[in-house]
């Protein structure tokens, strides 16, 4: 059986994305799953390519028990090929990422982190680079959530 193929994207790549991408690896590893995927993160800019995630996203994930090991790398052409699902964490994500997909089939893979978050008044997954602590910590809370609904909605598929 081939991988399923799991790409989450937000704009720099050193806060939302690599915390939605280690929580997804823990829920895999956790349900034993981790052979049936293959999972990783992008950003829509380039500019900390090579970075590790940001040391506050990374100090508040690890009060949740959480190592971000990824390095920021920006999104591929041939990832559309490559990846069954693309993750956007908001709607400016989707946008940029509809325009970016070179063609349609590829477009339907892009889907929204929060369309799948049980949270009451979830509609996306807000950045925190401008912000405070509060923010970090609400980053991981939605993406708990919505990684776990996310992962249900393809393992009972
Ligand atoms: P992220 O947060 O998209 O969640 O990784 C950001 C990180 C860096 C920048 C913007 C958002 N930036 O403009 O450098």
């Amino acid at each position: 059986m081939s991988r399923t193929k799991v790409l989450f994207i937000c704009l720099g790549n050193i806060c939302r994305s690599p915390m939605a991408e280690t929580i997804f690896n823990r829920i895999i590893t956790d349900h034993q799953t981790q052979n049936e995927f293959y999972v990783d993160s992008a950003g829509l800019i380039s500019y900390h390519q090579g970075e590790m995630a940001d040391p506050r996203m990374r100090m508040h994930a690890k009060r949740h028990g959480y190592d971000i090991t990824h390095r920021s790398r920006p999104i591929r052409a041939h990832d559309f090929d490559s990846f069954d699902y693309i993750v956007a964490m908001d709607d400016d994500n989707y946008e940029r990422l509809y325009d970016l997909a070179p063609t349609l089939e590829d477009a339907k893979k892009i889907v929204r982190m929060a369309d799948y978050c049980t949270l009451p008044g979830v509609s996306y997954v807000p950045d925190p680079y401008y912000g405070g602590d509060q923010g970090f910590e609400r980053v991981i809370e939605m993406l708990e959530n919505a990684c776990m609904e996310f992962y249900h909605s393809i393992i009972d598929s």
